[in-house]
């Protein structure tokens, strides 16, 4: 895409760590843009002449793109649009987010029981999806799908159980109940491109179907928080949309009570994102008190 060591690349300062591996890998300088609570850019036009700026569709929602346009054309700069939580999501004019930049991503994992994988669409010239399907098997992902089968049978609840004793058996193993990312994370991506078992999970799966699943999952969560002291970060989906799970905002004092809620409805929450370290210290607080509601086990 001509951008070489040392080029200038802007990112939105909202963002979880590891996503700079890349950009650190190929020797990017990396600057930061912040974004408001609407997760929306602040003041692009006094930012860095950067090669390539980077706009996130968060949680599978539409980001707009005007600003982001006025500034690419300002600087000659390459779109990126990372829509890595937003599989099978599309803007109100009808493309798949991702498909609008000049290089897009989508991950496959996020969203779907797949280990990995990803889609880039790559425009504006070809804005064609490119998968590459490689058929390495995988026996974590077998074993997963096979204990999947049997949630009808034993109930959700069974399955929770067997989760909080896994998490329990690894805190004593490795002192935390599910992996941390460290500083290596966002610098060096983590493991080779090696999708496994892509074509018999995700060339398979009613689409329609996943995607009435993630918005009627929405929709529950949306009226199980109603009452309750949290800001959903969107009040209701556009006709395209297909969230990656329920985002909202909760002061650190709510979230132990807006946990156990959901826990009695079989859901679960993560907080996001694990910024950068040498951010973490100078954001506004509003980074630190957004909380995901789950929608894949
Ligand atoms: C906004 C965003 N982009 C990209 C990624 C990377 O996705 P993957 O881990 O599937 O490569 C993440 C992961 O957390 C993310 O949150």
């Amino acid at each position: 895409m001509g951008l070489k060591a040392g080029d200038n690349v802007l990112l939105p300062s909202f963002i979880c760590r590891d996503v700079l591996a890349p950009f650190n890998e190929l020797g990017l300088c990396i600057n930061f843009y912040n974004v408001n609570e609407l997760l929306q850019p602040l003041n692009l036009e006094n930012e860095v002449k950067a090669k390539a700026i980077f706009v996130v569709n968060y949680f599978g929602f539409e980001t707009y793109l005007s600003s982001f346009l006025e500034y690419c054309k300002k600087n000659n700069s390459l779109l990126i649009e990372d829509n890595a939580h937003g599989l099978f999501s599309k803007s109100k004019d009808g493309l798949f987010l991702g498909q609008r930049g000049d290089l897009g991503v989508v991950s496959v994992r996020k969203s779907l029981p797949v280990e990995n994988g990803a889609i880039l669409f790559q425009g504006p010239d070809n804005k064609s999806l490119q998968l590459e399907i490689i058929t390495h098997s995988s026996i974590r992902l077998f074993v997963k799908k096979t204990m999947r089968l049997f949630v009808r049978l034993l109930g959700i609840n069974f399955f929770l159980t067997l989760t909080k004793l896994k998490r329990r058996l690894r805190k004593s193993i490795y002192g935390t109940e599910v992996p941390v990312s460290s500083n290596e994370d966002e610098l060096i991506i983590p493991m080779s491109p090696n999708p496994a078992d892509i074509d018999k999970y995700f060339l398979t799966i009613d689409i329609d179907n996943e995607i009435l699943r993630r918005r009627e999952l929405f929709k529950l969560v949306g009226r199980i928080l109603k009452s309750d002291h949290v800001r959903p970060y969107r009040e209701q989906l556009e006709a395209g949309e297909v969230p990656y799970g329920f985002p909202f905002f909760c002061e650190q004092n709510e979230v132990e009570r807006i946990k156990e809620k959901l826990k009695n409805n079989n859901l679960e929450i993560v907080n996001w994102p694990d910024l950068p370290s040498h951010l973490v210290e100078n954001v506004p607080a509003f980074y630190k008190n957004l909380y995901i509601v789950k929608f894949l086990w």
